[in-house]
């Protein structure tokens, strides 16, 4: 028994906690739980850090307690620091917006102070999720029963300043995965209070684009704070990098080397040519796909998806035959922008200016088959989902950075071809994207003969890579986020696919990641879609059948920034595919994807998320 002094704002009440030290974790429940109270009246405005003592404010106010409110000049400055740009004196009125997203509504134990969550007393965490036992130790949802998920991996949140996390603009957040992600910890029970036992210590930044200060304090902030890192020596902490050229231009320093980045772009060696360094790293880092929301896939033509049971019977007639191209792609070709010559003598862009944009492969790839029987290859396709869904390879190339055709071409059901080297693709090695998709023996030496290649696949190997296809697209969609529009019951999408790779690594740390699948059957079978529990997507047929679809509504902002930073043409291209789907369902996962909830800030109750498998 020891007693703990906590604040109240009527004074201090002096509570007793009882501590059973158990041997091992005696050290971190020590280091966990500090008696050191907030500041007197921090919850009249701010939230209470009951474990760290720590007063957080919501961002229009200052001082020890929050008491003080920022007049409009401080305010303006701090929104200016936190990324708050256009619209308003300094962006202030976005950046005191109630649109700024709260994490899991806090959790319905707090109120949403643009983004921040002022929590309810003796509530605290970014999302008010968090109270100290009886024992003192932090509880995740505790009068809600929530209880990590046996499975694992067993992921603790560290609890940042909110200046670095939660302040910050969620309003024109283009790529929410980390947000999303974070909540998805929380639905699925795999986030757990504590640090000490857990798998993985997440830092729950956004990173983007030249934020590697921002990754170094956050860095300090946990070395400091608690134990784990230098336990760990900054191995199993991760952090999202979601920029176009991933963890590099995140990263500031070797401080961090032993992280795992989770990033979209898995380039591990330099190209001068492009100007690109190496970023991804083999040991630590993961390769995720990019979040395609719904009616970004729709304004693509992409609503349907040849991996659905009932496209043959659904889909518009002109979709249901694979009638297009042979080799089909619709983008960006010239680095420049401007649509290539084709006149005499040979071929060519019209300038040199940016020839090293995606990687030169795109312009390698036309000039070698522009005029080739089958391929098609343009700037800008009217019919850019009818030829997606329709045709028979789909080129899936870089962009000024990462590419998304390759994860449209396998959501879509055609077979991506890949010709990026030095790249890894989304859940690479781990996953094989040679074995569904298309590679060039040689890689982008091989480009001129890249007709050869295809004509070399027979029927049989085609139907092979088809049905390995439909397992993939299963990891590249965030169906647990956006609902199902595969007929897929959301057991293997892109974030039960992170999450298994993590419980995989945490259990065989010392093997990389091409070796985990030998290694570890769970994974192995997890990858090829054959684990069983809550896997298909039986129920979910039916409900769409019975015409209750999710009609999941990702905002679109996210994807629409990276079509933005990959120069796609998509926004006006092809309408054609967008009606062709003809009934407006979605068929519907075990686990209701929450309606518009993740991005646009709807209340939610992560707590209640039903949890159908293991
Ligand atoms: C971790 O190590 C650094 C450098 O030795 C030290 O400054 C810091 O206090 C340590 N953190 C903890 C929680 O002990
Ligand atoms: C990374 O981990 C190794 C041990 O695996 C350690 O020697 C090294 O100091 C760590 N690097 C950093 C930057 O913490
Ligand atoms: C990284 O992984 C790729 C693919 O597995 C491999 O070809 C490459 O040699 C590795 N690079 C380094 C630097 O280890
Ligand atoms: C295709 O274009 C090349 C020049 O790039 C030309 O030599 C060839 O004759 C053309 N083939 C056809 C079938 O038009």
């Amino acid at each position: 028994m020891r007693p703990r002094l906590a604040w109240r704002p009527g004074g201090v009440v002096l509570r007793a906690a009882s501590f059973f030290m158990v041997g091992t974790i005696l050290l971190t429940i020590g280091d966990a739980v500090r008696a050191v109270p907030c500041p007197e009246g921090c919850t009249r405005f701010g939230t209470c850090n009951e474990e760290l003592g720590r007063c957080d404010c919501p961002k229009h106010r200052t001082g020890p307690a929050c008491a003080t409110e920022l007049g409009p000049e401080a305010l303006a400055a701090r929104c200016e620091a936190l990324g708050y740009k256009g619209g308003g004196p300094g962006g202030m009125d976005r950046c005191l917006s109630p649109a700024n997203h709260c994490l899991g509504a806090c959790s319905g134990a707090g109120e949403c102070v643009a983004g921040f969550c002022k929590c309810a007393e003796g509530k605290f965490g970014a999302d008010c999720s968090l109270s100290l036992g009886p024992d003192g130790r932090p509880r995740l949802l505790a009068d809600r029963g929530y209880t990590p998920r046996a499975r694992g991996p067993r992921v603790y949140v560290y609890e940042l300043p909110p200046e670095m996390t939660t302040w910050r603009n969620s309003v024109t957040l283009d790529r929410p995965t980390a947000r999303l992600f974070l909540e998805r910890l929380t639905a699925t029970g795999t986030r757990v209070a504590e640090g000490a036992g857990a798998d993985w210590w997440l830092l729950p930044l956004g990173l983007r684009a030249l934020d590697g200060e921002r990754l170094l304090e956050a860095v300090r902030y946990v070395r400091e704070h608690h134990p784990w890192w230098n336990q760990t020596q900054g191995h199993r902490h991760m952090v999202f990098a979601l920029g176009d050229t991933g963890r590099r231009e995140s990263e500031k320093g070797g401080r961090t080397r032993n992280m795992t980045f989770v990033s979209h772009w898995g380039l591990w060696r330099d190209r001068p040519r492009s100007g690109w360094k190496a970023s991804h790293r083999n040991d630590t880092d993961i390769v995720l796909p990019v979040f395609l929301p719904p009616p970004y896939l729709k304004r693509l033509g992409l609503a349907a998806s040849r991996h659905h049971p009932r496209f043959q019977d659904r889909a518009l007639p002109e979709l249901r035959q694979r009638s297009g191209p042979l080799f089909w792609f619709s983008g960006r070709i010239c680095g420049d922008g401007l649509p290539p010559l084709t006149d005499a003598p040979t071929p060519r862009c019209r300038t040199s200016k940016s020839s090293g944009y995606s990687g030169g492969t795109r312009r390698k790839v036309y000039l070698s088959h522009w005029n080739r029987t089958g391929f098609l290859m343009t700037q800008s396709d009217p019919l850019y989902g009818q030829h997606m869904l329709t045709s028979r390879y789909c080129f899936g190339p870089m962009g000024g950075g990462h590419g998304q055709r390759q994860v449209q071409a396998a959501l879509a059901g055609c077979v991506p071809v890949l010709i990026s080297d030095g790249v890894l693709e989304p859940f690479e090695p781990a996953l094989d994207w040679g074995a569904f998709g298309v590679r060039l023996p040689g890689g982008e030496r091989d480009i001129p003969r890249l007709h050869e290649v295809l004509a070399g696949i027979g029927p049989e190997e085609y139907a092979l890579k088809l049905s390995r296809l439909r397992c993939a697209a299963q990891h590249m969609a965030f169906s647990t986020l956006l609902g199902a529009a595969m007929g897929e019951g959301g057991r293997y999408d892109a974030v039960e696919t992170l999450l298994e790779l993590l419980r995989s690594k945490a259990q065989h740390p010392g093997v990389p990641w091409e070796g985990l699948r030998a290694v570890d059957g769970q994974l192995d079978a997890f990858l090829d879609c054959r684990s069983g529990e809550g896997a298909e997507g039986e129920e979910a047929e039916r409900e769409a059948e019975e015409g209750e679809g999710a009609e999941a509504d990702g905002g679109g902002a996210g994807a629409a920034g990276d079509a933005r930073a990959e120069g796609a043409s998509g926004r006006r291209e092809g309408a054609a595919g967008a009606r062709g789907w003809g009934p407006r369902r979605r068929a519907q996962l075990p686990v209701a994807p929450p309606r518009r909830g993740h991005v646009r800030g709807r209340p939610l109750d992560l707590a209640a998320c039903p949890r159908p498998w293991p």
